[in-house]
């Protein structure tokens, strides 16, 4: 396809080239964000992995140092492979991750280090005390190439405890380690949790406060409720549920019964391998995560670049219980220039409205729509009631609707042959009971070939009745990732327009229903370019 050098974010974070994967080990240590991720130092292919390190004042601006995990010792010299950071009381880090041992297959055990010296808030060195590693190998049975990716460790009666992936048989599970010194490391017999999954890569498991309250706990506080996601390698998606912890048994139980097969998704879209952080200096929770590349490896490679990782998250429960929400930083909004306000226009059945006065290639959107009626909505086939994103397949941004289509027109050319639509579909259940749909449809996002262009939904558990519906999309160049209803369902996907990059790239509102839809309010902010690790 057209590799252009347009299409390279401009506010997401990345490093100046080659590949990136997973965020490992976010943590707030004397007055610094600090950030490591998966990193291949010789190309923009997965390999060669290392820890690259960045560091923040805010999330937002980042100084990239020296790598600062490396294979070094005799069990991790194939590969530093993803993990997590701990505080110890006395404020001191600990890194737990997984180190590839043998170089025939992908052996997986689990690794420790400590800063080198702790004084330094930058953390540039790290040191792994040969009598310590690994402190984990896969004894006991445990499939030694799915074996991986320590979380964040807490602590509960006596114990520290943290969990690796894993998979037995097809039973994806996450191991529960047990640690008095957070030196010597012990399985527990049974893990915290398991499913008919596939393995699960990347597990992540921390308090919420009781539902409705914004503040985030730090990981070895007792939370109201918990929540453990999971990446499964086999859908390459992110799932998570909400539900209790038994500290004494060390179990885990979803409160939906159907919980494990009707899981939820941090993000319906493109956002794998991510990791939450509890961020003392705000008291929030707030959640990182992976995108890959949605255009071929040739493209890469020409590119010399692959991977974002989308803007952090702050995450907390809903006042139902049932849910997270989630909501960019606050931080991101230092970005924002002029804004450029429209309110109180109505968008007619068959109509757009183009938003003009900034560029929109790297901007931020926020939207209240308000729908006259939901009377013409359409009815709902149970058929999709567990399948929004083959819904959106069937029923995408062109396809005419009752209540809706309706939504964001993003990365457009002004001929409106390209366009990454964004948008609210609302249909009627059996009782007249509405559901609304959101989608991210990228099919005419370009007239370039070999692009991977899937339209991606979930379904939004929003109360619709009086009509009103938000929706924020973060605009970067080859990259759209959207807030539905205050942060109830997000979806983020990469895109790599042909005519619609740079200055050429439109915004418009656009309704393909019958019913009108009234743009309550809508500002757009050109977004300014932050400190990226020195591109
Ligand atoms: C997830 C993952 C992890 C692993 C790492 C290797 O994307 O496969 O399970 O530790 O990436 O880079």
């Amino acid at each position: 396809s057209i590799v252009s050098p347009l299409h390279r974010t401009g506010y997401h974070f990345q490093p100046p080239r080659n590949w990136i994967n997973d965020p490992n080990a976010p943590m707030y240590y004397k007055g610094w964000y600090h950030l490591f991720y998966q990193y291949n130092p010789k190309g923009a292919v997965w390999g060669n992995i290392v820890w690259a390190h960045s560091v923040s004042r805010d999330l937002i601006n980042w100084i990239a140092l020296e790598p600062a995990i490396y294979p070094s010792i005799p069990s991790d010299q194939y590969g530093c492979w993803s993990g997590s950071a701990t505080l110890l009381p006395d404020g001191t880090p600990a890194i737990t991750y997984t180190g590839i041992s043998r170089s025939d297959i992908n052996y997986q055990v689990q690794n420790i280090a400590f800063p080198k010296n702790k004084s330094d808030p930058l953390l540039r060195e790290w040191v792994k005390p040969a009598e310590l590693n690994p402190i984990a190998v896969p004894e006991g049975g445990i499939n030694a190439t799915q074996f991986r990716d320590p979380t964040t460790a807490w602590y509960a009666d006596g114990h520290w405890r943290m969990l690796v992936g894993g998979v037995r048989g097809t039973r994806g599970l996450a191991f529960v380690y047990r640690s008095r010194d957070f030196r010597r490391w012990a399985r527990a017999k049974h893990p915290l949790h398991s499913a008919l999954t596939g393995m699960w890569e990347c597990p992540d498991f921390f308090p919420v406060s009781g539902s409705g309250q914004e503040n985030g706990l730090d990981t070895s506080e007792s939370g109201a409720k918990y929540v453990l996601k999971n990446s499964l390698d086999l859908t390459r998606y992110d799932y998570y549920t909400v539900g209790s912890y038994d500290k004494r048994k060390d179990r885990y139980v979803p409160d939906d019964p159907a919980g494990d097969e009707r899981r939820l998704r941090y993000d319906y879209g493109n956002f794998y391998a991510s990791k939450t952080f509890y961020d003392p200096a705000k008291r929030r929770r707030v959640l990182l995560g992976w995108a890959n590349e949605s255009d071929s490896v040739p493209d890469d490679k020409a590119k010399g670049w692959a991977g974002i990782h989308a803007i952090p998250r702050k995450i907390w429960l809903d006042p139902s219980g049932k849910q997270l929400l989630q909501w960019p930083v606050e931080e991101v909004e230092k970005l924002r220039g002029k804004p450029v306000s429209v309110a109180g226009k109505v968008v007619r059945p068959g109509e757009h409205v183009e938003v003009t006065g900034l560029a929109t290639y790297q901007a931020d959107v926020e939207v209240s729509f308000e729908v006259s009626s939901l009377e013409k909505a359409e009815p709902f086939d149970p058929a999709y009631a567990n399948d929004a994103q083959k819904l959106c397949g069937v029923k995408g941004a062109d396809a005419k609707g009752g209540v809706g289509p309706f939504g964001l027109w993003v990365l457009a050319s002004a001929d409106l042959q390209e366009k990454t639509a964004v948008f609210f579909r609302v249909f009627k259940d059996g009782y007249g009971k509405p559901k609304v749909l959101m989608c991210t449809d990228p099919t005419k996002s370009s007239l370039s070939p070999d692009l991977y262009k899937p339209t991606f939904a979930g379904f939004v558990d929003t109360d619709i009745s009086s009509g009103k519906i938000t929706l924020r999309s973060l605009i970067d160049r080859s990259v759209v990732e959207s807030f539905g209803a205050g942060g109830r369902t997000c979806i983020l996907s990469r895109v790599y327009p042909s005519i619609a990059i740079g200055k050429d790239a439109h915004l418009y509102v656009f309704n393909n229903g019958e019913a009108d839809v009234k743009v309550s309010h809508l500002t757009a902010w050109e977004m300014k370019k932050p400190l990226m690790n020195g591109a």
